[in-house]
């Protein structure tokens, strides 16, 4: 049960929000993703078994679901449940074990119960209501108040569902999901749970389609731009309507560039498509350098007020995938420098919190990167969202191979999701499937293609392909482009045969690394990082882009991976403790590991010189060393130790391997184009860690709750020199307004846990995410280790805009709804107190009800009510939500309460000094409308929460 703190915390903010809510017209963005219950368990919590006439009698209908599964009971109790916000990973909170699954990182899956209690306004009532979920590991069922209401069958896709009917208006209302992460569909770490965002979206029943409701499709024509699409409307209400559309484009500045007013008709219970054509002459294009985004705003107005209101993100540009060219993009050839990625990190697991997506976004770019394959799965909305905005080509894909309805349906809800997007060049519709090359294989590609084309016709349809390339029937005869996964040596010959398909390497290299260590070791599950070591089927980051630089018509290449993840730890699969791969050009945490910097010599067009070694290198003195340049430049020289000790040419493809004759010292080295010398680095022996350093990636974060950073752990010698083969154990301590939400330090056999306050270097390195705690101020870290000096570092945390409203969560325990109201006759003067002996006179009313009366009239509501001993001893709350009407507010004879507005509004009285049974009169006039009414509820609490201004007490 979540504290009564932050139920007050959030209630006070609702009341707030409340009111800003009150003044805009669009859809209501709820966050729905605090204070849900959580059970995790090891086995499915079987449905009980029933026999006889009146359970299945009772089973048999609606909203019965607990006389089957007793935990998705309204009033189930909860026992051994514990408090969650999501997003959630259970999977990466709990340890390793050997025993389990190491392509998912040896963590035990199981299934997950959830629960949220959340109250439901009678204000929604005639609106519509939906959930969304932005992705659930594995397999989840909903029940809602009970209802069995939805399956879904995947990890990666948004799950929408409109809950309207199925609420309960003026009440708690729960929703209960059995997650079951013992399934899995990938071969690398999924996490388990609801470990993505959760909306609860509440519109008017004129609105514009939540799901894929706006499509903008710019299209360049001869004589410049239209920006063609539609917008679907719903009018869910009792009467056909005519409401003014206006959509607005704005251009990357925020300045409107163009107009258009839409006036279509929609009748009562239906969808209309309203299609739309802009004209946009010389707009600014989109491009991984120059990612300018443009924006569709879309009002839908009735006569007395706005229905909703959208805006979505759009970009101009042109690419053509080209068999002869590879890849042109806005009439320019280039080459695609992409990255392969899962969607994990060190700490969290799959719940990545955005601003960490966003981090590691900025790392990819940083790296030179310009492609993004979200392998092998739908990514989150965000990380697309990201791509648009820093520039990096998308292909979007899908994941099951499957055209039975249900996944056939995922795929056109994904296509409709995302296909706004202008970082989305290609859709991939599968990833390596054994049937590529068959009869079977080619039917289900199809009807996966044409699920994609019915949604959007704008992008070609590829898949990665590994096999059945050159097969009679072929996924190769239904796709647009075919990429490679590897094969290099079928690249030319496909190209021979089929010179009129495009094809590009859709997974690159598949070599290995460990950051910071220099020799393959098998034996301790370590990897070189000289690019040496690959996958038998892969090869090195060098040749791999050796292949594309040597084939104008390949379009490049997307590098298996840009960051390493959980599970999946080829070379060393299923010997425990290797837990995470090896792939990344970065570990982990976004650590660089030598892949970086190869390929950022090889991707951007500055100059770059890395090195490898280290140079702390222990028992070496006098012996040879390798030596090791990422580089573009056209030749290196080594200075050791002020001595000038040769200069080397660079292979534009292999770079630069120098032996040099070790001594400790500095190795400076000086990178020459052209006989000029355009870059300089240099190895340093350190001396021995003295204490400790943190290096936050941002020194500011927004105190939303959700915003988070990494900050990098580090050891420094005297000097201040960052030590690079520091191996020692860390302790973090972290005040203010954070919390430390997961630890790594990218050692892929590393077994300790990663929720920890602890967490060692490993080869220098360490990374601790923090996470704000709602509000303003600072958040505090300190870093310690035995004797070295310990590290502090300060984050700021700046008041949050809030984008979406909190829920009003259900009741806490200890909390009691008032019922049992009665009400007199309408008085056109004012009226005199009741009493429990007025019996007869009243009438029943109902909570959540609006009387509806003469301007003037005055009306008493009465009721009784035995106040529980602890309020009465520590005091509380009496708390009217959503009131209508003037009201004085009577406890035990006593005015308590004055309320002089009659707008709609909650109403909290503290209750102190008083116990026993309690007579409470509300003496009521109502608004200008006539209407009044006690509210969606009335309730005590033991929380102390703010009184009403209004109040007279
Ligand atoms: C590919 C596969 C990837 C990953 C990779 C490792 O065959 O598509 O998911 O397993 O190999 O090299």
């Amino acid at each position: 049960m979540k504290t009564n703190k932050v139920a007050a915390e959030v209630f006070c903010m609702f009341l707030f929000l409340l009111l800003l809510a009150g003044t805009g017209n669009a859809a209501e963005i709820y966050d729905f993703n605090p204070d849900w219950m959580f059970l995790r368990s090891d086995r499915q919590l079987a449905p009980k078994e029933y026999r006889e006439h009146k359970s299945i009698w009772a089973g048999a209908k609606a909203a019965t679901s607990d006389v089957v599964w007793p935990f998705t009971a309204i009033n189930f109790e909860e026992e051994g449940f514990r408090p969650v916000n999501l997003p959630h990973d259970w999977a990466v909170e709990d340890g390793f074990y050997p025993e389990e699954d190491g392509e998912q990182g040896f963590r035990k899956r199981g299934w997950g119960y959830y629960r949220k209690r959340f109250f439901v306004p009678s204000t929604w009532k005639g609106k519509r209501v939906e959930l969304q979920f932005g992705g659930i590991a594995t397999h989840s069922t909903f029940w809602i108040n009970q209802m069995l209401f939805h399956h879904n069958y995947s990890g990666y896709n948004t799950i929408t569902m409109d809950i309207t009917p199925a609420l309960m208006y003026g009440r708690d209302n729960v929703i209960a999901i059995e997650v079951n992460a013992a399934v899995f569909e990938g071969w690398w770490y999924e996490g388990a749970g609801i470990y993505r965002d959760v909306k609860l979206i509440v519109s008017d029943p004129v609105h514009i389609k939540t799901e894929g409701g706006i499509q903008v499709n710019p299209l360049v024509k001869l004589d410049g731009w239209t920006i063609e699409g539609h917008v679907d409307l719903v009018n869910d209400s009792k009467m056909e309507m005519s409401p003014v559309v206006d959509l607005s484009i704005l251009d990357p500045d925020g300045k409107k560039v163009e107009s258009k007013r839409l006036l279509p008709n929609l009748p009562v219970n239906q969808t209309v498509r309203v299609p739309f054509s802009i004209r946009l002459a010389s707009p600014q294009l989109w491009s991984p350098d120059t990612p300018s985004l443009y924006k569709l705003n879309v009002v839908v107005k009735g006569e007395a007020r706005t229905f909703d209101e959208k805006t979505v993100n759009f970009g101009f540009r042109t690419f053509k995938f080209d068999f002869t060219n590879g890849f042109t993009l806005n009439g320019k050839q280039i080459k695609i420098k992409g990255v392969c990625n899962h969607q994990d990190h060190a700490g969290v697991g799959a719940a990545v919190p955005a601003s960490i997506e966003e981090f590691r976004i900025k790392k990819l770019k940083e790296m030179g990167a310009n492609a993004y394959r979200c392998s092998h799965n739908p990514p989150s909305e965000n990380i697309l969202d990201l791509c648009d905005k820093y520039g990096l080509m998308v292909i979007d894909e899908n994941r099951a191979f499957n055209a039975g309805p249900d996944w056939l349906e995922y795929v056109r809800a994904h296509i409709r999701r995302d296909r706004n997007h202008p970082s989305i060049i290609a859709w991939s519709i599968f990833n390596e499937e054994p049937l590529q090359g068959e009869y079977r294989g080619q039917e289900i590609a199809r009807a996966l293609v044409n699920a994609v084309k019915s949604e959007d016709e704008s992008r070609p349809i590829l898949a990665a392909m590994n096999g059945g390339f050159f097969s009679a029937d072929s996924a190769r005869n239904v796709l647009d482009v075919v990429g490679f996964n590897y094969q290099y040596g079928q690249i030319d010959n496909f190209h021979a045969k089929y010179p009129n398909i495009p094809i590009l390497l859709t997974e690159g290299a598949s070599a290995f690394e460990t950051r910071g260590e220099f020799a393959t070791d098998r034996e301790k599950f370590i990897s070189s990082s000289y690019d040496v070591d690959a996958a038998s089927w892969g090869t090195t980051h060098r040749k791999d882009w050796e292949a594309v630089l040597n084939r104008r018509f390949l379009a490049g290449t997307f590098v298996w991976t840009g960051f390493d993840y959980h599970g999946e730890p080829t070379p060393y699969n299923n010997k425990f403790p290797a837990n995470s791969s090896y792939f990344g050009c970065m570990d982990l945490c976004g650590f660089p590991k030598t892949a970086f910097y190869i390929r950022q010599a090889q991707w951007l067009s500055k100059p770059v010189l890395y090195a490898i070694p280290h140079w702390n290198i222990l028992d070496m003195d006098g012996k040879e060393v390798e030596v090791f340049c990422a580089t573009n430049v056209d030749e290196v020289s080594f200075i050791l130790n002020g001595k000038n000790i040769g200069t080397a040419k660079v292979d534009p493809v292999e770079m630069l391997t120098h032996k040099i004759t070790y001594e400790p010292g500095t190795l400076l080295l000086i990178g020459r184009k052209d006989g000029k010398e355009v870059v300089r680095t240099q190895l340093e022996t350190t001396g021995k860690a003295v204490g400790l350093k943190l290096i936050p990636d941002r020194t500011e974060i927004m105190g939303d709750g959700y915003d988070a950073v990494p900050v990098t752990v580090c050891a420094v010698d005297t000097a201040g020199r960052i030590v690079p083969d520091a191996n020692i154990p860390v302790e973090f301590e972290i005040t203010g307004l954070g919390r430390n939400i997961g630890v790594g330090n990218g050692d892929p056999t590393c077994t300790l846990p990663e929720k920890a306050d602890s967490r060692p270097l490993f080869n220098g390195y360490a990374q601790l995410i923090v996470q704000s705690i709602p509000g303003k101020g600072s958040i505090e870290i300190t870093a310690k280790s035995g004797k070295l000096k310990s590290a502090t570092c300060s984050i700021k945390v700046a008041s949050a805009e809030k984008t979406m409203m909190p829920v009003i969560p259900g009741f806490t325990k200890g909390e009691v709804t008032i019922s049992g109201w009665r009400v007199s006759q309408p008085s056109t003067s004012k009226p005199g107190l009741l009493s429990d002996n007025s019996g007869d006179l009243l009438s029943p009313a109902q909570i959540g009800e609006d009387l509806i009366l003469k301007p003037k009239d005055w009306v008493v509501f009465f009721c009784k009510f035995d106040l529980p001993a602890d309020i009465a001893k520590e005091g509380g709350s009496l708390c009217f939500r959503n009131m209508t009407g003037r009201a004085s507010i009577y406890l035990n004879g006593e005015l308590a309460l004055e309320r002089k507005t009659s707008t709609p509004g909650d109403v909290v009285l503290p209750l102190k000094d008083i116990s026993g049974t309690v007579e409470m009169n509300v003496l009521m006039q109502p608004d200008s409308r006539g209407h009044i009414a006690l509210g969606d509820i009335v309730y005590i609490t033991p929380e102390k929460i703010k009184a009403t201004k209004s109040s007279t007490k």
